[in-house]
């Protein structure tokens, strides 16, 4: 049994949506307003390397946006554990939740901003595309981040153009046809 102040809120945007190994107690697809979904972090730790950074997605604030992604109750010890296994750049931060089926709540995202050491930033499309196609690390390749992410926001009859964009950019894999 919990109340509000053993659980909250916790809006995934990225991998969290697709890769729920920890335990909560709901999920609730939900959007958050006034930011955008960019693969503007690097990652040298996950899905790519020091040498090959991957790019992996973050927050930015754009007012009028909607990002769309998945909400989960978690208790407190969980998100110490989340706190270990995101490290790398993000923080956490405030945010107002609104559910797909309606109603609100206060959350919190993981957040990498320009203020981290591996935030990359804006390129072109095509060129962060071809980084990704070619990146790989040690919680497998970058192309597949992106995949499944693209994969499970489908599933959930969510369009992100920056998403959609880049998964369209990928040069096919070798011996897929
Ligand atoms: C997310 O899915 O919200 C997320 C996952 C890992 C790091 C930061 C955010």
């Amino acid at each position: 049994h919990f109340d509000e102040h053993d659980s909250f809120w916790l809006f995934g945007y990225g991998s969290l949506i697709w890769k729920a190994d920890f335990a909560f107690i709901e999920r609730r697809p939900a959007c958050i307003h006034g930011w955008a979904r960019r693969f503007w972090q690097g990652s040298h730790d996950h899905r790519g390397t020091p040498a090959a950074p991957g790019r992996v997605a973050t927050l930015v604030r754009q007012p009028g946006a909607l990002c769309h992604g998945m909400a989960y109750r978690i208790e407190p010890a969980v998100l110490a554990q989340l706190d270990l296994r995101e490290k790398n750049g993000y923080l956490r931060a405030r945010v107002a939740v609104r559910f797909d089926d309606g109603g609100a709540e206060d959350g919190l995202i993981y957040l990498a901003t320009e203020h981290n050491a591996a935030f990359l930033g804006e390129a072109p499309l095509a060129e962060m595309a071809a980084q990704i196609a070619g990146a790989h690390g040690p919680s497998g390749s970058n192309r597949e981040y992106l995949l499944n992410l693209a994969e499970a926001l489908a599933r959930q009859g969510v369009y992100d153009e920056h998403v959609a964009g880049l998964a369209a950019l990928l040069p096919p894999v070798e011996g897929e046809c």
